[in-house]
């Protein structure tokens, strides 16, 4: 499904340094939920993840973020050098669940959330309605190998169809807040 026209991100947005990003990976991620995007202002795609991290590699500040094969999202992922993770306060949580429940496939996800695209001005696709967005340019891509779990329950419980996860590792190139 085409997803709705992306307009450019308005002045309300200001660049900040990711450390100043407010809060802790574990309640905003975890708990709260984000919505990686992935794509271009011509075609794009959404969808809700609550597992991912923010932390330090190869000496620059990332973002992981890990998407099964069946997600419509994996094609965006793979097929652009940028995605963003949105973040936003608890009155978009039945935007979200709508995001993690259906597919870019069948629907137009901003159409049915009321959700609005922006463009960052790097080309990046973030939300109008969210409290601070994440940019980043991918640099290590990995699909999980069950053979190296140690822990054989993660494979039971989390893989019954064996669709395991790439990581995308991001280097962050920016951290947006909508002040
Ligand atoms: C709270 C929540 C967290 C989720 N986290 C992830 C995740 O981290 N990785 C993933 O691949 N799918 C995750 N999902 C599932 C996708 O969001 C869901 O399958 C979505 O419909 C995929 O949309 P798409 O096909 O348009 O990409 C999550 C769903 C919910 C509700």
């Amino acid at each position: 499904m085409k997803q709705k026209a992306v307009i450019p991100a308005g002045s309300e947005w200001v660049e900040k340094n990711v450390r100043e990003f407010p809060g802790t990976p574990f309640a905003r991620i975890g708990d709260e939920w984000t919505l990686i995007t992935a794509g271009d202002k011509g075609n794009w795609n959404t969808m809700t993840a609550s597992w991912g991290g923010l932390g330090v590699l190869w000496g620059k500040d990332v973002a992981f973020i890990f998407i099964r094969p069946v997600r419509y999202t994996f094609e965006f992922a793979n097929a652009n050098p940028l995605f963003t993770i949105s973040f936003f306060d608890k009155s978009y949580r039945k935007a979200l669940a709508v995001c993690g429940a259906k597919s870019g496939r069948d629907i137009d996800k901003a159409g049915e959330t009321g959700l609005t695209p922006i463009v960052f001005k790097d080309g990046s696709i973030g939300f109008k309605e969210a409290a601070e967005v994440i940019t980043c340019r991918k640099i290590y891509t990995h699909d999980f190998d069950p053979a190296k779990f140690l822990d054989p329950r993660i494979d039971a419980e989390c893989y019954p169809q064996k669709d395991y996860h790439r990581m995308y590792v991001g280097a962050i190139t920016g951290l947006q807040v909508k002040e």
